[in-house]
């Protein structure tokens, strides 16, 4: 049976169209993505559980028989597989605020923080900066107990840190027995609920630090945030316990011309042994990709790259992680990554 298991699984709060949808994937082969849920399964407070599962069951049915929506069309997740819906959720996206202390070079969708004081501060701005109240409806969900076991619930953004009520609704997931929560975040600003999830082995962190030196995360980032970046990794991974089962990973997005050389990448990871990382990830920026702009040169030249920082990662102790856009820069050569 054709179904799409991130429909069958997600609920995700969204911020480009502010408002919840099932799936924020961009299709690879349209661009499209979806819009927000209607009015009716989500009035903007709180979600009509037997509504959004009845829509949801639609839309899965419209896979199976090819008469899906035009979001879904060829889609690359949809696949030939046997499935039930137990109406339940497994995948929770945290990103409806846009706000971001960094400016990476590499990054379409985020604004600068402003003041609350600040003229420019409008109805617009907070609708980037907390469009509705995740806690109620996260906890709307427990009681009504439409959440699997070990559900994912994945911060993003703009930096969730910035999130006015972070440390609150962190605290919330955390204290209310979640335990597989991912935090994508700068590490710039210091958080004691992440420090509490690390040490309750609750939360992984996904970290982008993309440079091994200061010159470049400065030339990267174009914030200067080096030290409070490392200086806080440390800190986190100093109360990580000993049966800590989650990552603390550092990530490398690669953008040609500012931080594509062997020696930047091999202090990055030199810098994420010394401070404690569990993991570490290579990737490259979206744009390369989606130019279209292959040559072989600079695809040979990033698959080197990668290749050098597995091996390398790996004999420093890390476990090392590539994401699908390198991973495409392999199929391309007709590559596999070997671990
Ligand atoms: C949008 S950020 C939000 C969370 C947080 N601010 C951070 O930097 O981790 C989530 C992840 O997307 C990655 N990212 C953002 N723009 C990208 C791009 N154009 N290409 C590849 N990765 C990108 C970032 O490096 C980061 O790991
Ligand atoms: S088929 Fe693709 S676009 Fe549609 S819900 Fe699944 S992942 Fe999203
Ligand atoms: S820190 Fe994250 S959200 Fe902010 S600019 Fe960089 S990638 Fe974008």
């Amino acid at each position: 049976m054709k179904i799409c298991d991130n429909l069958n699984t997600s609920v995700c709060f969204n911020a480009s169209s502010i408002g919840i949808t099932y799936c924020t994937l961009t299709n690879a082969t349209n661009g499209l993505g979806w819009p927000k849920l209607s009015d009716e399964v989500f009035d903007g407070n709180l979600i009509d559980w037997d509504k959004f599962f009845d829509a949801r069951a639609k839309e899965i049915e419209s896979i199976k028989n090819g008469t899906q929506r035009k979001e879904c069309q060829n889609c690359q997740l949809i696949s030939d597989e046997d499935f039930v819906d137990d109406k339940k959720i497994r995948y929770v996206l945290l990103s409806p605020w846009q706000v971001c202390n960094s400016n990476c070079i590499y990054c379409l969708g985020h604004v600068p923080p402003l003041e609350k004081d600040s003229p420019d501060y409008d109805d617009e701005y907070k609708r980037l900066v907390e469009p509705y109240d995740m806690i109620n409806i996260i906890r709307d969900m427990i009681s009504h107990n439409v959440l699997a076991e070990n559900t994912e619930f994945d911060f993003a953004g703009g930096e969730p840190t910035l999130y006015p009520h972070f440390d609150e609704l962190l605290n919330f997931l955390i204290d209310n027995g979640m335990r597989n929560i991912i935090i994508h975040t700068n590490n710039i600003q210091y958080s004691k609920a992440i420090e509490k999830g690390i040490a309750q082995n609750a939360v992984s962190l996904m970290i982008s630090i993309d440079a091994g030196t200061k010159q470049c995360h400065e030339k990267v980032k174009r914030v200067k945030s080096y030290d409070d970046v490392w200086a806080n990794f440390k800190l986190y991974s100093s109360v990580k316990p000993d049966n800590y089962t989650m990552k603390l990973c550092t990530k490398y997005v690669i953008v040609p011309e500012i931080n594509d050389s062997w020696e930047e990448i091999y202090e990055f990871i030199n810098q994420s042994v010394k401070n404690g990382a569990t993991h570490s990830a290579i990737n490259v920026y979206n744009q390369l990709l989606n130019n279209m702009a292959y040559e072989d040169k600079m695809l040979n030249h990033l698959y080197e790259l990668s290749e050098r920082f597995i091996i390398t990662a790996k004999s420093k102790g890390l476990k090392a992680m590539t994401f699908p856009n390198i991973e495409y820069v392999y199929k391309k050569l007709g590559k596999k990554v070997v671990w």
